[in-house]
């Protein structure tokens, strides 16, 4: 095959040249496909295919700009925490989740894209972030309900991300799980803590939270399988180890009985116990409500995404300065 390329160099030079490179890009491939068979991880510095690195690039940015997004809903109620403990403890998570997105900043940058085109993808409305951001947060039992509802999704879809072929992704999200774990956890002691020892109007609130974010917490995990465009290609390459619907059932499975420790009802009346599946089956997801969301049109799309148009500018005195203040310094570093 290759001979056979090189034999027409003479007469069609150019055809000959592309047919060249892409036997190079065909062994490239295989090699590729094979170390991505062997379960081998993927460098930023070694060979890929194109449509991997856009894929990748398009998931953690996505992804990073959930992790920034985020805080929003929950920074709206630092000033309002009931106790200086619960204060503390979502100022840490706030805080948190800014580092997730600056991990996951720093691994998309190793695929070759700046920090600045992603922000202004996001800012532009080109990129995606996580639907659930897009709902209001309207009492404090939200703060505890997004910890254990909105936090547990996240790690359930997470953790195999650990196992992600693109080792950089993979390194930044062995500690976003980690501390994902605590969110969750802090999320579930809050709820608890408002049931059994709260007021009959407290625990009402919780179960009026519950009933809030509970569908769209499932919804996290993306489209069913069927409808879900990238699924096969990045369940080929170990992008995604594991898919969205069984994410979403392992994900039900586990909070069935959380939600009965705590006392809270789940807002599904076909929620039961399959024994023949061993595993719960759950009512009919509203799809539409789903693509509306994530098409632009949630309950907070426009405000979330104005608060973080808004940042960038306010902070844009802060970027010049310090570019000055490295600038300035330069000659300093150089002779150093
Ligand atoms: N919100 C917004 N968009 C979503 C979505 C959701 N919940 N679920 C799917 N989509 C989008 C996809 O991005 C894709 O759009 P695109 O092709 O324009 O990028 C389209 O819907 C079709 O979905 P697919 O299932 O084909 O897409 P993926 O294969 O990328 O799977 C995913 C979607 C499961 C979300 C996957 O991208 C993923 O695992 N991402 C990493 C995890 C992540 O981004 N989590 C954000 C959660 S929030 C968070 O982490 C913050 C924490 O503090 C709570």
């Amino acid at each position: 095959m290759y001979t056979q390329a090189m034999d027409t160099m003479g007469k069609e030079a150019g055809d000959a040249g592309k047919a060249l490179r892409s036997a190079e890009e065909m062994q490239r491939q295989e090699a590729f496909d094979a170390r991505i068979d062997a379960g081998e991880f993927i460098e930023a510095k070694d060979w890929m295919p194109d449509h991997y690195r856009k894929t990748l690039l398009r998931q953690i940015s996505q992804h990073a700009h959930s992790e920034i997004v985020g805080m929003l809903p929950e920074g709206n109620w630092i000033t309002r925490a009931p106790t200086l403990k619960r204060k503390a403890i979502l100022l840490a998570k706030v805080q948190d989740e800014g580092g997730h997105g600056l991990y996951l900043y720093a691994a998309a940058e190793t695929l070759g894209t700046s920090r600045d085109q992603m922000l202004d993808a996001l800012h532009t409305g080109r990129a995606k972030y996580s639907s659930i951001f897009n709902y209001p947060t309207l009492t404090w039992a939200d703060m505890g309900t997004i910890g254990w509802l909105v936090d547990g999704a996240a790690i359930m879809n997470q953790v195999p991300i650990c196992r992600c072929s693109y080792a950089p992704y993979a390194r930044a999200m062995v500690r976003i799980c980690r501390e994902e774990s605590f969110h969750q956890r802090q999320g579930y002691d809050a709820l608890l803590t408002m049931m059994q020892q709260g007021t009959d109007a407290q625990r009402a609130m919780v179960q009026d939270a519950v009933n809030r974010w509970w569908w769209p917490s499932i919804m996290m995990f993306g489209p069913p399988d069927d409808q879900s465009p990238n699924s096969a290609q990045s369940m080929r390459w170990g992008i995604k180890r594991v898919s969205n619907d069984t994410l979403r059932q392992k994900f039900i499975d586990a909070t069935v009985e959380q939600a009965r420790v705590l006392g809270v009802t789940l807002p599904d009346p076909d929620l039961k116990w399959n024994e023949e599946r061993q595993a719960h089956d759950y009512g009919a997801i509203d799809w539409a409500e789903f693509w509306r969301v994530i098409g632009g049109d949630g309950p907070c799309n426009e405000e979330r995404l104005g608060a973080r148009v808004k940042a960038w500018d306010d902070g844009a005195w802060v970027r010049e300065a310090a570019l000055a203040h490295a600038a300035k310094h330069a000659p300093e570093r150089a002779a150093a």
